[in-house]
């Protein structure tokens, strides 16, 4: 029966998760997924997040089915979030917003989506992007396409090839963007540089499809999401896809979102639809533990705070490890900068080390790490850095 199934090679980012478990190696390290990981090496829960739980718990909640598209006030959450409490845009009812499976299922909800309607667009990503972005696109019947970012020899971005090549695109094409900590680079667009992709998109009449797991690692709550609040100013028509996994340390609970910034409030109730019918045919309605934890805490003042602050801890100890690996390499290997390591964002480093240094890395050093050389600065920590610092410092030398 089942003869002809191909074997999966497995997952470039969540297959390290197995081979790191297995490691029998007592100093090996894990820098593969994008997880953040305490000083201690220690996955957190959140203080906001264990103060939810025990409303959850006490007295025991019955546990009906969720609406499709999620609890009122985790889509208010969401929306909250990305657009600011007292925009206009959500005073007009112009956003569709559902909760979804994680930032991915928003993704695949959205893929689909377009999909249906826009049969004919083709999709863009970044070179490099997550490879899940193309896995997913690919997945919901999009052809997809590479445009021009990340410069090897700058360590920044490819700006007038970005521009020249959006210019070439078709009207309804999707662009997906990540409007801060680019996930695998860390190098992101600055403020002026959004300004001019966002006229291009607009310009062309391109569909913009934004999409950021990691609000509160770059800058703060705010900047991190200038690109989607200034493309809403611009009177763009656009995707929003939005995750709790990293910045509520809620990764197993799947909280997710998928908003959609439309031209009145009699679309957004149509765009809304076709995203619950989607959800239903795909799986039904969201998870209910994590979507009540999120609307606990994102909707209770104190709550809200707390967790605003929890979050910057954890940005700030990826900072000061950044600048800790970056002095250690400059001091192991005179004369050669690591600055890129301190100039970019969030979670991840895209450190350069060719798929060969990875591999010895991993084997001689049991130091994980994505093969295009990427790694989650989240998981280096006091223990661990000089170690990482050391085997880096030995696969680059040569
Ligand atoms: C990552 O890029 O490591 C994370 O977004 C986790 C994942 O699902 O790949």
């Amino acid at each position: 029966m089942f003869s002809h199934v191909e074997p999966y090679a497995g997952d470039p980012i969540l297959g390290l998760m197995d081979k790191h478990k297995q490691d029998p190696r007592a100093d090996k390290v894990n820098l593969g997924v994008g997880v953040y990981f305490d000083n201690d090496g220690k996955l957190p829960v959140l203080n906001c997040v264990q103060k939810a739980e025990a409303q959850i718990a006490n007295p025991p909640k019955p546990r009906p089915y969720l609406p499709m598209d999620g609890l009122p006030g985790y889509r208010a959450a969401c929306q909250n979030l990305l657009f600011g409490k007292d925009a206009q845009v959500l005073k007009d009812k112009r956003v569709a917003t559902t909760a979804t499976i994680g930032g991915s299922g928003a993704l695949k909800v959205g893929a689909d989506f377009i999909h249906a309607w826009f049969p004919q667009a083709k999709c863009y990503v970044s070179d490099p992007t997550w490879a899940n972005h193309i896995g997913i696109f690919e997945g919901s019947g999009f052809a997809v396409g590479k445009y021009p970012y990340y410069d090897a020899a700058t360590n920044g971005i490819k700006f007038d090839e970005l521009i020249a090549f959006l210019n070439t695109l078709q009207a309804h094409d999707v662009v997906l963007l990540h409007p801060c900590c680019h996930n695998p680079t860390g190098v992101d667009l600055t403020q002026a540089q959004w300004d001019q992709v966002l006229e291009v998109v607009k310009a062309k009449n391109l569909l913009a499809f934004m999409d950021i797991a990691y609000q509160g690692f770059g800058e703060d709550m705010d900047a991190d999401v200038y690109a989607i609040r200034k493309a809403v100013d611009m009177g763009l028509l656009f995707f929003v896809s939005n995750s709790f996994s990293k910045n509520l340390s809620l990764y197993g609970e799947r909280v997710g979102g998928l908003s959609v910034v439309c031209k009145d409030e009699a679309q957004a109730k149509a765009v809304q639809g076709q995203l619950q019918f989607n959800i239903r045919r795909i799986y039904s309605s969201p998870p209910s533990h994590g979507g009540h934890v999120v609307d606990i805490v994102m909707n209770d003042d104190a709550l809200f705070n707390e967790w605003v602050q929890e979050v910057y801890v954890m940005r700030d100890r990826i900072k000061d490890m950044r600048q800790k690996l970056r002095d250690s390499l400059e001091a192991k290997l005179p004369g050669r900068s690591f600055e890129y390591i301190t100039k970019q964002n969030g979670m991840f480093s895209y450190t350069g080390l060719t798929p060969e240094q990875v591999a010895r890395i991993i084997k001689d050093f049991g130091i994980y790490m994505v093969a295009n050389g990427r790694i989650s600065v989240a998981g280096l920590n006091a223990s661990n850095i000089d170690y990482v610092a050391n085997a880096m410092a030995e696969v680059l030398k040569d």
